[in-house]
């Protein structure tokens, strides 16, 4: 449906006008991540060349922008201000791999809105965000950023977030359009290196990868950026399958496309011809606006004129980004979101730092547990040890750049203001890597790694002293914040050696320790496992981190986190995931048998499954069943298991049910994630957990890429991972 205002503005725009709104480009006030950065920013925007700009904020500072474009273009049409607001604005939640493990939609929904209230009253109107992007690979560095590895609880998350940035209504002016990225695939890049190259089966992008993108498109968002990488040869910014037959035709997306930054210019590296070439045929292939490379700016003109693209084809895209205007409002009001009094009220409020904290707490996994090691007790005299236990610029986790580190909680505060009467004494141990050369590459964006001038043996020395006259010990070690997140892909997922070190000396001091990991991805802790200590996962936090990392630690809550990305036991397992297709050769057992399919030196099964993590508690499922053996595809049934709280303390489950189909036209999963619930148990409850399962949940993509469902046997596996067992099994009928 025509808008009347967007097509009267239309039919006043000269073809260079319509260009221009194509144009998006950053001033500088942001993070560059590519070489080109824009020049001649202002003036461009006076000229009416400029659709809308990143890296702007503050209310004063985008007044000044729309000031630019409404008083002095001809059309006087106002930006977009765009923004990577990722995982929180100023008030900067855990990194959104994290926040997935809560597997609690209403939790990440809740921290979506308080994101866009924050970004929206520093006058931010479109968001890049969310990365929904399915990733297997725990090299890949920005596995950080998005929520895993399976499609159905990436496809929940999507939906989520897109609902707590846009709201209902995208013209109020606490919601900002939200970005679902980076379409496609993105996630899945040959040898787990950022950028590289994707090839994939249709089946396999269909069924695994694709559906978080589709749920965000379904849950109504308003922009769609594409990724760096190519699909069956053609990079995705000038893939019309991918843009215009499946996004729009197929999905029915009525939004707009954005480039990744340069993805455009970038098409000239992937070998698909020079400037005008590469953007035209971006432009046709269905993306309507150009991200900081100006080759849509500076080569449109010429390829109507030479009859490569049509003015009709350069309307359609300008047609989509003033669609989006008016859908914020801005075309009435290009000041909406240029209300000074709006940031001390709505930006790092008290309320918005407690959600931080809650948020932080419910993404903790607890991945082993010693003994009763945790909690630790007030009481106790702690030794908090490690080079992320005192440190404050690796709390905020990867692409936080509207947050301010110097605002996060180191532990070592969090432990003081949680237990202020306990016995803390700090020591560093370690280094967080003593590679010169790979410190250097991770000090960006504001996260550091600092080389101590102690040597490490005297860093060693330091902590083994402290640990040796305490009670327990709280190592705090791990990777820097820009360890993972973009362009940070890495070979070895190791903990770094230099900590690997102090974690082996503190373990012969014979004292209780409980380790607490931070990571922006999935690590190779193998090391770890086999040793006699409690291992609590606690990613990148975020501004509350020290507070959160404490609630825990002395057990006001209860960690219930669950994996979202399964651990592999060593890097070459990778890629290792709970929903592995079948093979024809089967390993029957986790022991090597000759001629099927496992590795001679390691087992199958990844060192830690998706779907796990433990709790200061223990539940206990008992009458796991389904209401009846046959569900005819109108119909539906219910699986349902009793959970029990055994233990002492109250806690949160996440119980998980997975299907594997038995007999179907294309190989199966062997399990697959088809609902969740997150109950809370006090010490001794019961609680009945329903599933319904209807025809829906037993859809696939077929070989013709249609959704059906097969008539057959389907088994059903019921528990708090995925490693869990199979509980018995129904038939769908015709
Ligand atoms: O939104 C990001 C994207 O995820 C990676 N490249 C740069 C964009 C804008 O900052």
């Amino acid at each position: 449906e025509r808008i009347p205002q967007v097509e009267a503005l239309l039919e006043k725009m000269t073809l260079e006008e319509k260009i221009g709104q194509l144009n998006l480009l950053t001033p500088g006030g942001g993070i560059a991540t590519g070489s080109v950065v824009s020049e001649d920013v202002e003036a461009k925007i006076k000229a009416g060349n400029v659709g809308g700009v990143f890296g702007v904020s503050s209310p004063e500072r985008v007044r000044q922008a729309q000031e630019l474009a409404v008083k002095n273009s001809r059309l006087g049409i106002p930006l977009l201000i765009g923004s990577d607001v990722i995982h929180g604005y100023k008030t900067t939640f855990p990194i959104p791999l994290g926040l997935s493990s809560s597997w609690d939609m209403d939790l990440i929904r809740e921290t979506a809105k308080v994101a866009a209230k924050e970004a929206t009253a520093d006058g931010i109107n479109w968001n890049f965000s969310p990365m929904v992007d399915i990733s297997r690979d725990p090299r890949w560095g920005r596995v950080a950023e998005g929520a895993g590895e399976d499609a159905y609880l990436g496809s929940q998350v999507a939906r989520a977030m897109v609902q707590g940035y846009q709201q209902e209504d995208l013209s109020e002016p606490n919601t900002m359009i939200a970005t679902v990225k980076h379409m496609a695939l993105y996630g899945a890049p040959e040898g787990g290196r950022d950028y590289n190259r994707v090839d994939m089966s249709r089946t396999k992008m269909f069924n695994e990868y694709l559906p978080p993108y589709k749920a965000a498109v379904d849950a109504g968002v308003g922009s769609v950026m594409t990724s760096f990488n190519d699909i069956d040869g053609v990079p995705a910014t000038g893939n019309k399958w991918l843009l215009t037959d499946l996004l729009r035709e197929r999905w029915g997306f009525n939004g707009f496309v954005v480039s990744d930054y340069t993805s455009v210019n970038e098409m000239i590296a992937h070998g698909m011809g020079d400037l005008q070439d590469v953007s035209a045929m971006a432009l046709k292939a269905g993306l309507d606006m150009d991200m900081v490379g100006e080759g849509f700016l500076t080569t449109l003109k010429k390829s109507v004129e030479e009859g490569k693209v049509s003015e009709e084809e350069i309307t359609t895209a300008a047609r989509r980004i003033l669609e989006a205007k008016h859908k914020l409002g801005l075309l009435d009001d290009p000041y909406k979101y240029s209300d000074t009094s709006r940031p001390e009220t709505d930006i790092l409020t008290k309320e918005n730092r407690d959600l931080a904290r809650l948020a932080a707490t419910q993404s903790f996994v607890l991945l082993k547990k010693k003994d009763n090691i945790l909690p630790v007790s007030k009481k106790a005299k702690i030794a908090l040890i490690g080079p992320l236990a005192n440190n404050q610029s690796n709390m905020l986790g990867t692409w936080a750049p509207t947050g301010d580190f110097t605002l996060s909680v180191p532990v070592l505060e969090g432990f003081r203001n949680v237990a202020p009467s306990a016995k803390i004494t700090y020591a560093k141990g370690a280094n967080i890597t003593n590679d010169t050369a790979l410190a250097k590459k991770v000090n960006v964006f504001g996260s550091k790694v600092e080389i101590s001038n102690e040597s490490s043996e005297q860093l060693l020395q330091g902590a083994l002293k402290v640990a040796k006259a305490s009670d327990v010990v709280v190592a705090v070690i791990g990777e820097a914040s820009e360890m993972s997140g973009e362009a940070a892909s890495r070979s070895n997922i190791q903990i770094p050696e230099s900590q690997k070190r102090l974690l082996r000396e503190l373990v012969k001091t014979g004292k209780p320790i409980a380790v607490v990991l931070m990571s922006g991805r999935p690590l190779d802790i193998s090391e770890e496992m086999e040793m006699p200590v409690s291992i609590l996962q606690v990613w990148h936090p975020g501004v509350e981190a020290g507070n959160a990392i404490a609630d825990v630690v002395f057990g006001y809550v209860n960690p219930s986190g669950k994996l979202t990305m399964s651990w592999p036991r060593n890097v070459g397992q990778v890629p290792v995931y709970y929903g592995e297709r079948t093979t024809g050769r089967p390993a029957p057992t986790q022991e090597f048998e000759k001629f099927k399919s496992n590795y001679l030196d390691v087992k199958n099964s990844p060192l830690l499954p998706f779907g796990h993590g433990l709790s200061y508690t223990n539940f206990q499922y008992s009458e796991i069943k389904a209401s009846k053996e046959n569900l005819r595809s109108v119909d539906s049934l219910k699986i349902s298991t009793t959970v029990t709280n055994t233990g002492k303390l109250e806690g949160q489950e996440v119980v998980q049910l997975y299907i594997h189909d038995k007999v179907r036209s294309i190989t199966p999963p062997k399990k697959q994630l088809i609902d969740f619930k997150k109950i809370s148990l006090a010490p001794g409850e019961s609680k009945t957990v329903e599933f319904q399962v209807t025809v829906e949940d037993l859809k696939f993509y077929n070989s013709q890429l249609e959704h059906v469902a097969e008539p057959g046997e389907f088994e059903f596996f019921v528990g708090g991972t995925s490693d869990c067992e199979m509980q018995g099994s129904f038939t769908l009928t015709e």
